[in-house]
Formats: structure tokens, sequence, C-alpha cells
């Protein structure tokens, strides 16, 4: 094991069971793209449905290099990255102190913006199960302490729980299976500390009128055929068991996206701290 991979699971709290580091090229590679404190692992398979069905999107290397392209990320949500991107900052705060996860990179300038957001002892993890997405964003990020690049699967954080005042999860959800779903919720969840804020932008199911929904309908049908949970149902029918979700819910462009946002809130008991999870108070106004 590295120093770095050391570093960057005691930061974490992160223990990966037993999984093995991956051989010492894929390492040097990591080092060359500037990724640090990459927890690289050769154990961790690539999930069936990103090698199914974003194989093109996400998982072959020119793909990467195609598809991280700011016109083309905007051209896909319509126009619309740079009102998203800066939604999930908006709720993640004007300032970013304490921790932070990242649940899946993303292409264009997300995580460069949030990391311009950190206070200077904040520290940001970002998660990601292709290490080709890693090295991808490692190469886009400037040095930084703060920042730690993880080799990991959102279903299965295999980290301790309560690390993180705030999790992200951008335009993952619709991507995922509903059994995939629900454990990235549920580990969203759990490695929330109390008082921790979850935010996740993704589709949200327009109304009929909306110009976009027969296109939409065709590209779920053809390229993400589980975005069409997201319409669906409520996130909140995939949260875990217990968490009563109620999300403070926003939408945008007629609709067709949405930005929830749900605190984890701890209630104490009367033989000492018993956290409880529950229903966040609405903080903003609904939308128009
Ligand atoms: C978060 S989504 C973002 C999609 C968005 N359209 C964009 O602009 O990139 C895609 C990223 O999530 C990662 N991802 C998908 N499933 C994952 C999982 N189960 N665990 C961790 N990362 C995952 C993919 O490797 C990819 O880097």
């Amino acid at each position: 094991m590295t120093a770095g991979m050391t570093d960057a699971r005691d930061r974490a709290g992160c223990i990966r069971r037993g999984l093995v580091p991956t051989g010492d090229a894929v390492l040097a590679r990591m080092r060359s793209a500037g990724v640090h404190r990459f927890t690289a692992t050769g154990a961790l398979p690539v999930p069936r449905y990103l090698e199914r069905l974003y194989w093109w999107a996400y998982v072959h290397p020119v793909a990467v290099r195609l598809f991280d392209r700011a016109w083309l990320v905007d051209a896909i949500l319509f126009g619309n990255f740079a009102r998203l991107r800066d939604a999930a900052l908006d709720a993640l705060g004007e300032t970013i102190s304490g921790r932070t996860l990242q649940v899946g990179c993303v292409y264009g300038n997300l995580t460069q913006r949030l990391r311009e957001r950190l206070t200077g002892d904040a520290q940001l993890d970002v998660v990601d199960v292709l290490p080709v997405q890693l090295e991808n964003l490692g190469r886009k990020l400037p040095p930084d302490e703060r920042v730690a690049l993880l080799h990991g699967d959102a279903s299965s954080l295999a980290c301790a729980g309560a690390q993180y005042d705030r999790v992200l999860l951008f335009f993952l959800l619709h991507e995922m299976p509903e059994n995939l779903r629900r454990a990235a919720l549920g580990e969203a969840v759990r490695v929330l500390k109390p008082g921790g804020r979850l935010v996740i932008v993704d589709y949200h199911l327009p109304s009929r009128l909306h110009p976009l929904r027969p296109l939409m309908h065709q590209v779920f049908r053809h390229l993400e055929p589980h975005a069409f949970d997201l319409w669906a149902h409520r996130v909140e029918q995939f949260m875990p068991r217990g968490a009563q979700a109620t999300f403070v819910k926003r939408t945008y462009f007629g609709g067709l996206y949405q930005r929830l946002v749900w605190t984890r809130q701890a209630v104490s008991g009367a033989s000492g701290a018993v956290e409880r999870l529950m229903n966040v108070k609405r903080e903003e106004a609904p939308p128009k």
C-alpha cells in the first residue's frame, strides 16, 4: 500500500474491505494524472449497468476524452449545465467547510467550482467506481491537499458512518438500477453526520406539455432506461426505511430537472445521544 493510499484511507475513515491495491502501472498513471491520495483497488468490479449501458459515456478512455467537453455536457442538458451546477453548489453552501463527499465524477467543471468554495481547512472527497474517471478529474484539478479522489462504489462505500457534513449526488441516481439506487441513497444517508446535508440533482418528470418530454422519453428508452424510475417515483421512495424522507425540492427548466435537499437530523434521547433520522424542515420557498 502506498503512503498516499494510507493518507486517503485515514482521512476518509474508509476501510476498503478485502480489496487489494491495483498494480503499479495504474498507480503510476494516477500519480502522473495528479490524482492525489488515490485509494486504488484492483478488485472493485465495474457495475454491470455501467459496462452494459454506459460504456460509451464513462468506461471507455476515448469516451471520457470525447464527452468531457463543456459545450457537449451543456448541450446534453439543453443549456442548463451551469444553472444545475450552481444549484447544487448553492445547496452545499456559498463557502464550504467541514467534509464533503461527491459521489461520482462529473464532466465539466463542477468539482473545480466546488473546490473553489472550500474553506482552508475543508476536505472534499470524490468517489468514483471507474479509475479512468478519477484520472480524468485528477488531470483537471490543481494539486490540493484538501481534495482526495477515492476509488469506491456508491452502493457500498466501505467507509465508517457519520463522516461527512455534505454528500452530493449529481445526475447519478437516474443511471442506476433500483436496487443499487436504493443502496447508494442508503450509503449517502449512512455516511452523513447528524445535521449533514444530502444534495441531489437529477432528472424529474415534466408535465405532458413539456416540449422536450417526448425526446427525453426516447433518450431514456434507448440510452438510459433506469431514468424512467425517476419519472415514475419520487426520490423519497428510494430512501432507506426509517429516513422518513421529505426533501426540499426545486425544479428547473419547466420541471425536467430537480434539486433535492435533505438534512439528517439528530435528536437527543433521555438515555444520551440517540440519533434519529427524521424529516427536514422546509428551508426555502417551493418553486413557482
Ligand atoms: C455522477 S454521474 C454524472 C453524469 C453527468 N452526466 C456528467 O456530466 O458526468 C457519472 C459518474 O458516476 C460514476 N458512477 C456511476 N456509477 C457509480 C457507482 N456505482 N459508484 C461510483 N461511481 C459511479 C461514473 O463512473 C461516472 O464518472
